[in-house]
């Protein structure tokens, strides 16, 4: 057990359309720990500019996801919304951080070699140094819970190694500036500033699958738009992308280990599931022996009662500029308060003069 008031931050990249995998691996999940927990939720426009640095529309898609949080349920006066670049301790702490991390480690980072390329050497530094800044972003606020999909499980690794490093590096310093709080490591109890995060990942939907290749993540960077159902997608775009969806010619099965080496079907099961709160093995109790062409259709309904008051919504909010860049403003403004103590402690901890 931590003695860390229990905090949850993740956040979404305002890079392209978000998709049914954003929704059912990441922002689904926000929603859900709002009820017990204290959240902030980022916009992360700092990391949007590490693998494209010139972008033609930001702002819109800044402010398009914002409205995708609160389309979906997000309450920004309980809990904290913004964009990352308005509160300059992220870049701050990232900075500290870089000096922290290891090149080994970033270099291992698999998101870092597929987005690279071949071309590793013109990538852009920030590129590289990218999991740094997210742990910035969690660290900032002392997050103990961060809600993502299954890749970003290796970030979040790289940012409990940068913790642990901190809170040994610093380990005296923590505790004659009296900022220690306990952290259980294992059988022992250290002494640290930073927690170390646990990631929370689970569900039926942490790696949602294109819908043209069940071997690829879905992506919003994927060329082809029917590989993903967009959360701005109205009922028709939806039922015409399920019912092309790539499938194979056999039946269901009726339990899950019937789905292994049937990565399309197992990722359509998968979705049934995670939007209809079920388990994969209950949705094959159901529909074990029918054939996908009786399949899809219900799978169809059943995404666009669950997604289109969402995208109702998202699209109301988004003719209201003014009122989500309100909402930024508000939640950056309280997202910098908590951020100024930390890094004023960083600070104390590492010996600047402020
Ligand atoms: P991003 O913007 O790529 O994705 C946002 C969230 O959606 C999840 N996700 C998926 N989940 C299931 N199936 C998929 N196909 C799928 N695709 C994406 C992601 O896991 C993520 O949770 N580096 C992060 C943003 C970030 C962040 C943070 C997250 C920056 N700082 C601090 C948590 C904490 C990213 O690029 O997510």
């Amino acid at each position: 057990m931590s003695a860390f008031s229990p905090r949850v931050f993740s956040g979404v990249q305002p890079t392209g359309n978000l998709h049914l995998g954003n929704y059912l691996g990441a922002i689904r999940k926000f929603v859900a720990l709002q009820e017990s927990q204290d959240c902030i939720y980022c916009v992360v426009d700092l990391h949007a500019i590490t693998a494209q640095l010139v972008h033609d529309d930001l702002k819109s898609q800044i402010r398009s996801i914002t409205a995708a949080f609160l389309a979906a349920g997000i309450d920004p006066k309980r809990h904290i919304v913004f964009n990352q670049s308005r509160v300059s301790g992220h870049a701050e702490l990232a900075w500290i951080f870089n000096c922290v991390a290891r090149i080994g480690w970033m270099n291992r980072m698999t998101q870092f070699k597929e987005k690279a390329g071949k071309d590793r050497e013109n990538a852009s530094l920030g590129l590289l140094a990218y999991p740094s800044l997210m742990a910035a972003d969690i660290l900032l606020y002392r997050a103990t819970h961060v809600p993502v999909g299954d890749d970003q499980k290796q970030h979040l690794e790289l940012t409990r190694d940068i913790a642990i490093k901190f809170n040994n590096d610093f380990s005296g310093r923590i505790a004659a500036a009296g900022l220690g709080t306990e952290i259980a490591m294992g059988e022992e109890t250290v002494n640290g500033y930073f927690p170390i995060t646990e990631p929370l990942i689970g569900g039926e939907a942490t790696r949602v699958m294109s819908l043209k290749d069940g071997s690829k993540k879905m992506s919003k960077s994927d060329p082809s738009d029917l590989s993903r159902i967009n959360l701005t997608d109205d009922a028709e775009q939806i039922a015409r992308k399920i019912k092309k969806a790539k499938t194979d010619p056999n039946a269901l099965p009726s339990e899950p280990k019937g789905l292994e080496g049937r990565a399309e079907a197992d990722n359509l099961v998968g979705i049934y599931a995670a939007l209809a709160d079920l388990s994969k093995a209950d949705v094959l109790k159901d529909f074990g022996g029918r054939q996908f062409s009786e399949f899809k259709p219900v799978l169809a309904e059943l995404a666009v009662e669950k997604l289109s008051p969402i995208n109702a919504e998202m699209r109301r909010l988004i003719d209201d500029p003014a009122h989500i860049d309100a909402v930024l403003k508000d939640g950056g403004e309280r997202a910098g308060a908590i951020a100024e103590k930390t890094m004023a402690d960083v600070k104390e901890i590492i010996g600047f003069l402020q």
